[in-house]
């Protein structure tokens, strides 16, 4: 049962009466009180004032005594308000049967079918670290990756490499002269940006180092064998390295194409650009002029004829476009590139193609340490499988501590010490800053993804013990889920779909972090107040009834957010 849809119905039907209009786009303007005093639906009649000419409590009074129905308990004016208050039994009874006849897919949709997403995400770049700044982009875009692939949408995640550029010159010179190939098959990260920072440390007091880089770049456009070998080789090493971290994420990619992939893919780009006159030259640069949208020229092509960013990231629009025939191409990335976005969004506008409105920027806040600035040459990095691999083993001491003889300890731990990271990451509003502390991301306390993880675990050890106790789950009798306690995580839990699709609408996977956080709030309260199996078994099934759905909604929630939901920590 749909309760917007029927009190849509019924306010129609007392429109039609008392002022014999009528309406559409009800149900969409019934709102949810946050406190339940207000109802547990409320519709505001000021929009109506308008077209009635009436004060907006006078048009509540007038509908009130017409709403009447078998689910609703009452309906009541408040100010300009119209309450409705669902009839407390018969809504614990839709809800947790809506809840599991989703079969652990509650809140699922097909509004997506036939629709194409890209999710340009995570987007490394080839021989640099893969440190916290890159946190949110990869743990953003996956969740964003399974939210919209819940509401039935066709995904495609694509991770951009940064995989071209002069620093391969450099990186190609470095090596030769300093490099220690055992050394950096051990650890390619860390060596790679050791040998990186020493070019240039090196230039500095030489500077024919940067004529040899540049040579060497050169090289590698040309296809050199023997670059080229080597230019493989880092980039094999590297995916190896940052492979691990997507392993422990659950992370996998569709494509992998960079900005090498568009190498030759730029030409007919900047033919076209030129054939549609939008090209000009400035100070022996190929630019576009947005000058007139307030915005500084897009640069195409450089003076020496070599290709940008932008360029690149046009011609890989195209190819997107064409392979996909995406509905939205998304980009995650951090807000400091939010003036390349708007450029060359508008340079693929001005070149006449109506999807452009399709391509989106997804930005995201700043990473930042609590004494400052990161600095990849100064060494000054924290690295993101560090971060993971320190949450795990916090994890496992706890662990260890508390639940010795737990099975399969180093699955949960690593669950929850990845989990714990991932949360913090979700929890806040992505636009928002994050100062990364240790503290704050190991946190097991408080708002955090193992509280989450803990209450799922919580859920299922307790339908096990309802089991071997012998309590089916069932409806129970009426009046066993109609407490303030239960009704709060059935309230909870009635607005988890669309609680999924606000995130999705807003690409906001703190929305479903925050919501699953309140469901284990209010179950744990629930679960402190009342017993869950006690003496009166008709009680108690209801209750292991709702224990499931709980269950079932934590175990949905996490996984959007990209964390794993353990039966046992
Ligand atoms: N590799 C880039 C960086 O680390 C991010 C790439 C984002 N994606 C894109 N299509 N530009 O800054």
């Amino acid at each position: 049962m749909d309760f917007r849809k029927e009190i849509a119905a019924l306010l129609d039907a007392a429109l039609q009466k008392e002022f014999g209009q009528s309406l559409d786009g009800l149900a969409q303007m019934l709102e949810q009180p946050p406190n339940p005093d207000l109802g547990d639906y409320a519709f505001p009649c000021f929009k109506l004032a308008k077209t009635l000419r009436k004060a907006p409590p006078a048009i509540a009074g007038a509908l009130a005594g017409d709403l009447k129905a078998p689910f609703l308990s009452r309906a009541e004016q408040n100010g300009g308000y119209l309450n409705f208050y669902i009839e407390k039994d018969f809504y614990a009874k839709t809800v947790v049967e809506a809840v599991l006849n989703a079969g652990g897919r509650y809140g699922a949709g097909q509004e997506g079918a036939g629709k194409t997403v890209c999710f340009d995400y995570s987007s490394i770049n080839i021989a640099k670290p893969f440190h916290i700044g890159h946190l949110l982009t990869t743990v953003i875009g996956n969740s964003l990756v399974r939210i919209y692939q819940y509401l039935g949408y066709h995904t495609v995640s694509i991770n951009h490499l940064g995989d071209w550029g002069t620093q391969f010159g450099k990186l190609i010179v470095a090596y030769r002269r300093w490099g220690d190939r055992a050394q950096i098959e051990r650890n390619p990260m860390r060596e790679l940006v050791a040998i990186y920072v020493r070019f240039h440390e090196e230039a500095e007091k030489d500077p024919s180092l940067d004529d040899e880089a540049r040579a060497a770049f050169k090289s590698l456009e040309d296809g050199d064998a023997q670059a080229m070998a080597l230019y493989n080789w880092f980039k094999e090493v590297t995916l190896r390295e940052v492979g691990r971290v997507y392993d422990m994420l659950g992370i996998t990619f569709d494509s992998y194409n960079g900005e090498a992939f568009y190498c030759d893919k730029m030409e007919p780009v900047v033919q076209e650009l030129r054939d549609k006159h939008l090209l000009q030259l400035s100070e022996g640069a190929q630019i576009v002029d947005l000058e007139p949208y307030g915005m500084p020229p897009c640069l195409i092509l450089r003076s020496d004829g070599a290709t940008l960013y932008a360029t690149r990231d046009i011609a890989a629009a195209f190819y997107r476009k064409k392979t996909y025939d995406f509905d939205k191409c998304l980009y995650v990335v951090a807000y400091q590139q939010t003036l390349h976005f708007k450029q060359w969004f508008k340079v693929v506008e001005l070149m006449g193609y109506p999807w452009a409105k399709d391509l989106e920027h997804i930005a995201f806040g700043m990473v930042s340490l609590e004494d400052g600035a990161m600095s990849t040459r100064k060494g000054r990095v924290i690295y993101l499988e560090d971060v993971f691999k320190a949450a795990i083993e916090k994890a496992q001491a706890i662990m260890q501590e508390k639940s010795p003889d737990l099975p399969c300890m180093e699955d949960v731990a690593k669950d929850v010490g990845v989990g714990a990271v991932v949360f913090f990451a979700l929890y806040n509003n992505r636009i928002k800053d994050v100062v990364f502390s240790w503290d704050r991301a190991l946190n097991f306390d408080g708002e955090t993804g193992p509280y989450v993880q803990y209450t799922h675990a919580r859920c299922c050890s307790l339908l096990k013990k309802a089991q071997e106790a012998g309590v089916e789950s069932s409806e129970g009798h009426a009046g066993a889920l109609t407490d303030d306690e239960a009704q709060e995580v059935l309230r909870l839990l009635s607005r988890f779909p669309e609680t999924v699709r606000e995130a999705a609408d807003r690409y906001e996977p703190s929305m479903v972090t925050r919501h699953i956080t309140r469901i284990a709030q209010a179950y744990n309260k629930y679960y402190y107040e009342h017993r869950i199996l006690d003496e009166d078994k008709a009680a108690s099934a209801a209750r292991v009834r709702l224990t499931e759905a709980v269950r079932d909604v934590l175990r949905t929630g996490l996984w959007l957010i990209g964390i794993e939901a353990p039966e046992r920590m």
